[in-house]
């Protein structure tokens, strides 16, 4: 079973004569993966249609003259595209400002320009630092003493070393692509060196 062309065209119509224009995303196995600078582009328009297929899919004429773009969230086939919708909404959404109480939270995670929490500098692409929060000692589990130091300036190197650190032992592929700055090599060197 294929959706037909019909009643898909004219359920987007109808939804861009009261909202106007913007970009038609069909969710599809086939499409680009999502990733947050895709996130940050669709986070810039006022409205975003979404397509979910079911059963075998579309009519490809609603991916080749309605869908501005077609979207996976992963190399997996799922049954409908209503968890890839709902899964691309959240990640979308919490860009838009207003959504998350604080600004700085989606700027500072993984795949954000900053995920170090060094606003505006580079490393634009690793993963984020470990978090912790309170007991200081939970069993015989503490938090790292560095964090309870209240150097700033140590604990900002720190958080950027096991950010590099974690990014290169669990995406090797992101560090490759990262953009990082002098510091951040030398880290990075010191890091692979010790293993
Ligand atoms: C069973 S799938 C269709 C698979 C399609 N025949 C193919 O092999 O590429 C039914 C619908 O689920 C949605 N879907 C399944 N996997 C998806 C994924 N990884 N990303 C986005 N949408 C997906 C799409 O909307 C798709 O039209």
């Amino acid at each position: 079973m294929v959706f037909k062309p019909e009643p898909v065209f004219r359920a987007v119509r109808a939804v861009h004569a009261e909202s106007g224009p913007g970009p038609v995303v069909l969710l599809s196995p086939q499409g680009r993966l999502l990733d947050q600078a895709l996130a940050e582009r669709l986070a810039l328009h006022a409205h975003v249609t979404l397509i979910c297929g079911r059963y075998e899919g579309v009519d490809e004429r609603v991916a080749a003259h309605l869908a501005t773009e077609e979207i996976s969230i992963g190399d997996y086939v799922l049954s409908g595209g209503e968890l890839p919708a709902a899964v691309l909404m959240e990640c979308v959404t919490r860009l838009v400002p207003g959504v998350l109480g604080n600004e700085e939270s989606s700027r500072q995670e993984s795949f954000s320009p900053s995920a170090d929490g060094r606003a505006g500098m580079s490393g634009a692409g690793v993963l984020d630092c470990p978090h912790y929060t309170r007991p200081v000692k939970f069993e015989d589990l503490t938090v790292p003493e560095i964090l309870l130091s209240g150097n700033h300036e140590e604990i900002r190197r720190w958080r950027r070393r096991q950010a590099l650190e974690k990014t290169w032992r669990m995406r090797p592929d992101l560090v490759a692509r990262a953009a990082l700055d002098d510091q951040d090599q030398r880290m990075l060197a010191e890091i692979q060196r010790i293993g």
